[in-house]
């Protein structure tokens, strides 16, 4: 099963803790990197401790939410080894793995549903990258 590393701000952490749970049932391995309550907190530092951590364990999917997944797909995409895809589809969250071999996936908690963001981020870990050359000669010219 893959690993799985995931964090959120105060505005998806009950997003978070609902497909942790559902994660940790279907047998992967999940590592929660907080927040751990509705307290405010800032969506950068979050998404810094999971470019940290990616960076010294990149066998892992990671997994980002906030409240719209834009301050989350901002941060984390400063960091040059990462490709974090905003997921707002299931045909959409399928492609970023297999086109974009995104290693990061970002939701939206007050953009949709717990049960459309868990739909979007089964397409999305189901998938498999293509390895063609076109995609990856792209993914190499955004390194
Ligand atoms: C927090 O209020 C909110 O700004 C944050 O969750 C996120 O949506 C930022 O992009």
């Amino acid at each position: 099963m893959q690993n799985l590393i995931i964090g959120s701000d105060h505005a998806g952490f009950s997003l978070k803790e609902f497909l942790k749970n559902y994660l940790m049932d279907k047998g992967y391995n999940v590592n929660d990197i907080g927040t751990f309550s509705n307290d405010s907190c800032d969506y950068p530092d979050i998404a810094n401790k999971l470019a940290e951590n990616l960076n010294e364990n990149p066998n892992q999917i990671g997994i980002l939410i906030c409240g719209t997944g834009l301050g989350m797909s901002m941060a984390i995409n400063r960091y040059k080894n990462i490709r974090g895809a905003l997921l707002y589809s299931p045909e959409e969250a399928k492609l970023a793995k297999e086109h974009n071999n995104a290693n990061v996936a970002i939701l939206g908690a007050k953009a949709f549903s717990n049960k459309e963001n868990l739909d979007f981020l089964n397409a999305f870990l189901t998938a498999q990258f293509s390895n063609e050359e076109r995609h990856l000669r792209r993914i190499a010219k955004i390194s």
